[in-house]
């Protein structure tokens, strides 16, 4: 690894947790952070750099806990405070650190602010921190703008009785989600003095929910919702290249905003980090969130969505890595998370049975995810993905909570799939989640031979895989930040060279195609980690040696 202590986010390996989803210490179903206390030994043991914690603050939890109703005070399901600070000195002690989530584009109709709005009269103070506005003539919305989760972006406020009034407040995600007003001082402060209180606590950074949408052009126009958005039913995903030009996303004033936060986390030592959740259309629009006195770094979804083709990745890596370098960022890496469907059944070709190959999206995921460790910057893994879990795609109806599946009238929102709790041992109900049976969504019959305990120390296992790689990663001075030569190499092939400082070069090789590849004989034969056991050394007319690499399989081999 060649960054600093000082600078370690530039080429971290940061874990992410959704506590409710990770380990349950009560029994009552849902994970919190005793649990998650109680498995910092796993995590020092897969050898990750920092943890991301989704929100566990108070919320009604009508968006897994995006909806926050106090940033300062900890979900009582979740835990308490004193945990949250057992939690931070434990993780801290063994080397880990702590990012936690910020939510700074809505808060929850429950917060006090959106309650204090309720009671006071139209045009107040009160209500200067919200998107408020009248309706049309017509008494419909005042725009046409819609809810990432379906439906109107707008609700009509009511007085306490219920009777409703002319106004309306903006919420691009759930209704009880309201968009606060950026353009208002108290906003800015508040959430500054947040950002303090936690860094006061001693937690490293901040990734930042939403981050591209907190600003909306002035005047709010209407948006002209690309075809397939149009009709009343259809979601204008954030997600959706198509909407990523839209009056409410990736406004140039919302970099003001990070400008600000910069100075905040700069005043600390060490100076504390954020990172983005930016979903814009493209490379050069994401660098511009990590200028030197911005983001330290941004999600590059961009490279999430290029999937399993050979000419994508290589297409977002190079974007990616120009455009970073312009601004002197490391980029980031990133192919699961608590919104999208697991990579394994992402990535997975269809069966004859018309149905996902999970045999061999495993294969690709395990692939994909070897080559993208070695790709310089940092690089984040979703709770359950080193155990090669898949999309739980048959939740039935009831157990659901997305608020897009609820608001879709079950055509979207099928985020559940891949929060289902984890399994950490074969034994026993909720497989070892909680000491209960309990498990806030149920999880599969088949999961216990994908428990931690059935993987750990089992010689191929994709648990034993993703330890040995961040173990390697960690030793090879190459590995990390710092530049990547490509190599050329057979079709259906991508490899790249790093080049150590020592001279111990590394070369990471995928063969996405779904033949065998032969590898140049000037590649060397000595393999550090194979995503799988699919790969074979062969003589060749000379008297030497190459490598024939499986199907979907990746390697890295000592250059
Ligand atoms: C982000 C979160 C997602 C949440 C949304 C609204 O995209 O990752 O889970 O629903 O913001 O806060």
């Amino acid at each position: 690894m060649t960054a600093t202590a000082r600078e370690w986010w530039r080429d971290a390996v940061v874990y992410q947790v959704y506590p409710r989803s990770f380990a349950d210490s009560d029994g009552d179903g849902m994970g919190d952070i005793p649990g998650l206390i109680s498995r910092l030994d796993y995590l020092s043991g897969l050898g990750v750099d920092a943890i991301w914690i989704s929100p566990f603050y108070e919320s009604p939890l009508h968006d897994g806990g995006y909806d926050v109703s106090d940033y300062r005070s900890i979900d009582s399901r979740l835990g308490t405070m004193a945990d949250v600070d057992v939690l931070i000195a434990q993780a801290h002690e063994r080397g880990i650190r702590i990012l936690m989530d910020i939510v700074p584009n809505h808060t929850s109709s429950e917060h006090r602010w959106f309650q204090e709005l309720l009671r006071a009269a139209p045009g107040s103070p009160a209500w200067d921190r919200y998107i408020v506005r009248e309706g049309k003539a017509d008494d419909g919305p005042p725009n046409n703008w819609k809810s990432v989760f379906h439906g109107r972006g707008w609700s009509r406020i009511r007085q306490g009785d219920g009777t409703p009034t002319g106004y309306w407040y903006l919420h691009l995600f759930d209704t009880t989600q309201p968009d606060v007003n950026w353009d208002n001082a108290d906003v800015h402060e508040e959430f500054v003095s947040t950002l303090r209180f936690w860094f006061d606590r001693g937690i490293d950074g901040f990734r930042i929910d939403v981050a591209h949408g907190l600003v909306k052009e002035a005047g709010l126009p209407d948006f002209a919702y690309p075809d397939a958005a149009d009709d009343a039913d259809a979601t204008p995903a954030m997600f959706d290249e198509d909407v990523a030009h839209a009056p409410f996303w990736d406004q140039d004033g919302v970099h003001e905003i990070y400008r600000e936060w910069r100075r905040v986390a700069d005043e600390y030592d060490p100076p504390r980090v954020f990172c983005g959740e930016t979903w814009v259309p493209n490379a050069e629009r994401l660098a511009r969130y990590q200028r030197p006195d911005e983001l330290h770094t941004s999600f590059n979804f961009n490279y999430l969505e290029a999937g399993w083709d050979a000419a994508a990745m290589r297409t977002s890596i190079d974007e990616t890595i120009a455009n970073h370098a312009r601004v002197g960022a490391p980029p980031t890496w990133v192919l699961s998370n608590h919104d999208v469907i697991r990579h394994r059944t992402r990535m997975a070709p269809l069966g004859s049975n018309g149905r996902p190959d999970l045999d061999r999206g495993l294969r690709r995921a395990r692939a994909a995810t070897l080559f993208t460790l070695a790709l310089p910057g940092s690089m984040y893994i979703y709770q359950g993905e080193e155990l090669g879990l898949p999309e739980v795609v048959d939740l039935p109806a009831e157990a659901r909570q997305d608020p897009a599946w609820l608001r879709s009238g079950g055509t979207d929102g099928t985020r559940d799939g891949c929060r289902v709790p984890i399994p950490w041992s074969g034994t026993g109900p909720s497989y070892g989640f909680g000491p209960g049976e309990a498990t806030w969504l149920p999880q599969p019959d088949d999961w216990r031979d994908m428990s931690v305990e059935a993987q750990q120390g089992l010689e191929g296992s994709t648990l034993e895989l993703y330890r040995l790689a961040l173990r390697v990663r960690r030793e090879e001075p190459s590995l990390g930040d710092g530049p990547l030569e490509w190599l050329d190499a057979p079709e259906g092939v991508l490899a790249f060279r790093r080049t150590g400082e020592a001279g111990a070069d590394v070369i990471a090789v995928v063969n996405v195609a779904e033949t065998p590849a032969h590898l140049p004989a000037d590649w060397g034969t000595t393999i550090l980690v194979a995503s799988g056991d699919d790969v074979a050394e062969l003589s060749i007319d000379d008297g030497g040696a190459a490598l024939a690499l499986g199907p979907e399989t990746a390697a890295w081999v000592r250059g």
